[in-house]
């Protein structure tokens, strides 16, 4: 076409786009937030450390529209310990102190004071956010984040209401035993969990599959409810013929989870914030840290009720009974059990058909698609290892370790002394076998950091390899703030050079949390266009708490006034000090 032709037409999208933001105002949305321990039974067994949020848990969901501003006054009421909150898969793109990472991006907010958290939510999705200091996630520090479409934009399929689920694994033991076991020499695992929580609730003592006066297969009880205990199943109310999107976010310690409605089959369009080329399943895998839209239709007639139903999968199950919730048609009595049992989770072991569902997921056509070449690429493999007796997680070897100074002021003000200077390695021996034990069980501890080149095109192969114990592998979804990647490949084995000419560099969908299956290697791309400093760790938390995790630094001579708040902690803490006293 005649450049002379382009100009009109630009004109006119100039003028369109100016007219438009006239009448669309990115609005703020405010939040006041105390942080406190509370008692409650969300599976129906009272525990007394829960952390909620304004005496609720989980806590609120934030609602907000893509473009505005979200500002939470966090105020930390728990007596013994700091607070942090992440927003997950939010980018934090110009306020990388607003990441909530304790020791990444901000100090742990002290006993007794309050924290502004002030970011833009720039993308519509189905996002969460969670505590980020220790364990406290796993204490049940967690909400859904709920981001809708600008005003007048219209998301990419229809449906006539909307329903959110935020998944979790719960345990009855405090986190600070299970912090105390992880770190024991030896090690005392903190074993599968008591139950699985859906929008905070679940059922440990009976089962809601068989009826009340009945026993379930697992040899529970059937559950008798009145109604108005923590523990009741969430009951999601459809009417005949209609289509509903179901959010569907897992926050859990430990387990991949698979959900199924029984007699629905649902549509995939949405993952971690970023539209999929649609598609049908009957049931779908999600990992921890990751987030999915599924659309789906209500029968045009039914006087029967059905199960929403989520199980264990890629650990074993047998300890962990699965999470229920009822679709309740309102042309039916809310009291009438569904008909059938609720749908079986597929074989927890069967990788296969997990690796199936993931090789399933494009993104929608017309997304962004990733640069064909990449400037940079990074190998990171996953060992389980020991150090001085202790049971750690490392990255080629190397065990991530934070310091007491978040590094985003370390590094902004150049304090060298705060954390380890040494690069950590980029790659790993050529000759390692991944489908033996490591050959030096021993690892190292480091706080070092990878410093990325700002404004390039990296890959990530992230490489999975036998355990301590000899054919044993895990499941490990990783997890990256301050982006979205593209997921380009999974494959069996090492990846080597034949993998290369299959990487996805048409329609990789963008994610942030992609997971690495036993024995596999999983490739990733994305660009260092945001300038902060980043966590890339494994979301399972008691594994991030064993080390599984590496910190990336972009352009961080970029950023721009950190809040003194966000860093009145080690060494940045005693550079304000003194600052102020000059
Ligand atoms: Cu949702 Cu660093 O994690
Ligand atoms: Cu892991």
């Amino acid at each position: 076409m005649a450049p002379s032709r382009h100009t009109p037409m630009c004109l006119l999208v100039y003028l369109c786009f100016g007219l438009f933001g006239m009448f669309v105002r990115a609005e703020e949305v405010t939040y006041n937030w105390e942080v406190n321990y509370m008692s409650g039974a969300p599976d129906c067994m009272e525990k007394e450390d829960i952390i909620g949020i304004n005496g609720q848990f989980p806590g609120p969901t934030i609602n907000a529209r893509a473009g505005d501003n979200v500002v939470v006054y966090l105020t930390n009421k728990l007596h013994d310990d700091g607070v942090v909150i992440h927003w997950h898969g939010i980018r934090q793109l110009k306020t990388p102190w607003a990441d909530g990472t304790a020791a990444i991006s901000q100090c742990p907010i002290k006993i007794g004071e309050t924290f502004k958290y002030n970011f833009t939510v720039e993308k519509a999705g189905t996002y969460f956010y969670h505590g980020h200091l220790g364990m406290q996630r796993s204490a049940g520090l967690y909400g859904m984040l709920i981001v809708d479409v600008e005003e007048g934009k219209k998301e990419p399929f229809h449906y006539d209401g909307e329903f959110s689920l935020l998944l979790s694994d719960w345990w009855h033991t405090s986190i600070k035993d299970q912090e105390h076991d992880l770190n024991a020499v030896p090690m005392n695992w903190i074993g599968e969990a008591q139950s699985l929580l859906l929008n905070g609730k679940g059922q440990y003592n009976c089962t809601l599959a068989v009826p009340a006066n009945s026993k379930g297969a697992n040899g529970l009880p059937g559950c008798k409810f009145t109604g108005n205990e923590q523990c009741a199943p969430n009951i999601l109310d459809v009417e005949p013929g209609k289509t509903y999107r179901l959010r569907v976010a897992s926050t859990t310690a430990l387990a991949a989870l698979n959900v199924a409605i029984e007699s629905h089959n649902m549509m995939m369009v949405e993952a971690d914030g970023n539209y999929l080329q649609p598609f049908w399943v009957k049931d779908f895998d999600i990992y921890s840290g990751e987030s999915y839209s599924v659309i789906f239709r209500t029968h045009t007639r039914s006087s029967n009720n059905y199960w929403i139903s989520v199980g264990i999968r890629g650990r074993d199950p047998t300890k962990t009974a699965r999470g229920l919730a009822m679709l309740h048609y309102k042309s039916t009595k809310v009291s009438k059990r569904p008909m059938h049992h609720p749908p079986t989770t597929h074989r927890w072991n069967d990788y296969a058909y997990s690796k199936s569902f993931s090789n399933k997921i494009f993104a929608l056509t017309g997304s962004p698609t990733p640069p064909v070449n990449y400037d940079h690429r990074i190998f990171l493999l996953n060992t389980q290892n020991y150090f001085e007796g202790q049971t750690k997680w490392a990255i080629n070897n190397v065990s991530l370790m934070l310091t007491d100074t978040p590094y985003l002021g370390s590094i902004r003000y150049g304090l060298t002394g705060s954390f380890d200077q040494n690069s950590p390695p980029l790659t790993y021996p050529d000759t390692y076998d991944i489908t033996k034990p490591p050959p030096n069980p021993n690892c190292t501890v480091s706080s070092a950091v990878y410093t990325l080149e700002f404004g390039k095109t990296y890959d990530v192969i992230l490489q999975n390899a036998d355990m301590l114990k000899a054919g044993d592998g895990e499941i490990h979804p990783w997890h990256l703030h301050g982006h979205d990647f593209w997921v380009l490949g999974y494959g069996e084995g090492k990846f080597s050079k034949k993998d290369e000419k299959n990487l996805n560099l048409e329609n990789p969908p963008l994610r942030n949390t992609a997971v690495v299956f036993p024995g596999g290697w999983t490739a990733l791309r994305f660009m260092t266009d945001n300038p902060g400093v980043w966590a890339f760790h494994c979301h399972i938390e008691p594994h991030l708490h064993m080390g599984m995790g590496v910190i990336f630094a972009e352009g961080v001579h970029l950023v721009r006034k950190i809040p003194d708040e966000a860093l009145s902690c080690g060494d940045t803490g005693k550079m304000l000090m003194s600052q102020n006293h000059n």
